[in-house]
């Protein structure tokens, strides 16, 4: 883990800061950010000339590259805007555009939606840079205002925890949200947190995102512990799982409506008796899926979309 910090921040956060200081200029977010953006002098050639206005906060995250070899220890495989969009379609954002259609020019149907909208909450529990919660938000913004307090997300490392939080900002200053509005991303574990308490199940919250794959034989020691903390008391077998499996397994107990990508070994072979019966016991069903596709970005990743519901 140490390599991917020492790749993602030194390595990569000088490009980031550059990209970041562009967009300020090209934008007018105030220098409030100034305080992340630091010196940003020695960035590549070429940059400065694009308009960064156009440029979608939701790549900035591709930015963080560490080696494969780091991806591979963490799990990493980073999502594109169609794969998100395969999530957050089903999981509500289809929904909110049929009700936005269905109103009509009616106002108080419009009324009753903007009043909804503005209260989901959006929750990815390995966040990364925020792509998924990014993505929504500026779909959210299309069919109605919703503030940038309503993001919420878990991320283990800072960095990208950091630039989350910033392209969040980017995102609300691009869709004209209100302005002194923060996310909530909680720089930590999410195996070993409270997801109640970095993000309260009062009314309609949604968890998506693309949490780390790891099979049983590579994962770390810390890992494996994190499945235990997950898992002890409620299966025996629970070694064999992949490192995915624990945040279906803690998507389950939380009992928002879920959609997270996902290696598709969880849906195959010993995998399936094991993890599968645990998540029904909590009244969760699936109630949309992708079966098993090629992973746009890292050749040789196959995944699943599950959607689970109560
Ligand atoms: C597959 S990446 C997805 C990132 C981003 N959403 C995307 O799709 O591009 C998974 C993310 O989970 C983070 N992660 C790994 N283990 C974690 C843990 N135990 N708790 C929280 N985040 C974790 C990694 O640092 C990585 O940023």
């Amino acid at each position: 883990m140490g390599g991917f910090e020492l790749g993602a921040a030194g390595l990569v956060e000088g490009g980031l800061l550059m990209v970041f200081s562009l967009f300020v200029r090209d934008t007018g977010v105030p220098r409030e950010l100034g305080e992340f953006l630091g010196d940003s002098a020695g960035y590549p050639e070429g940059f400065e000339d694009r308009d960064w206005r156009k440029v979608s906060p939701a790549i900035l995250g591709e930015r963080i590259e560490a080696t494969d070899e780091e991806r591979a220890e963490m799990g990493i495989h980073y999502t594109s805007e169609a794969s998100i969009l395969k999530v957050l379609n089903p999981l509500f954002l289809d929904d909110l555009r049929e009700q936005k259609k269905a109103a009509g020019d009616s106002i108080r149907k419009l009324t009753a939606l903007s009043d909804r909208v503005s209260q989901i909450k959006v929750f990815d529990p390995a966040c990364g840079a925020g792509n998924f919660l990014i993505v929504a938000y500026k779909e959210m913004m299309k069919i109605a205002p919703v503030p940038l307090s309503n993001f919420y997300g878990i991320e283990l490392q800072e960095f990208p925890a950091k630039v989350a939080r910033l392209s969040l900002i980017i995102a609300m200053y691009q869709c004209g949200g209100g302005q002194d509005e923060r996310s909530h991303i909680v720089c930590g574990n999410a195996l070993r947190m409270s997801w109640e308490d970095v993000c309260p199940l009062d009314g309609e919250v949604y968890v998506c995102g693309n949490p780390p794959y790891r099979g049983s034989t590579w994962q770390s020691q810390e890992q494996k512990e994190d499945l235990r903390h997950v898992f002890s008391g409620r299966a025996k077998n629970w070694k064999s799982l992949d490192y995915v499996a624990g945040w279906f397994m803690k998507a389950a107990g939380y009992g928002a409506d879920s959609g997270l990508v996902s290696t598709n070994s969880i849906c195959q072979g010993q995998s399936v008796p094991i993890l599968w019966p645990l998540v029904f016991e909590t009244g969760c069903r699936i109630h949309f899926a992708y079966t098993s596709f090629k992973w746009c970005g890292d050749a040789g990743v196959t995944v699943a979309i599950i959607g689970l519901s109560r």
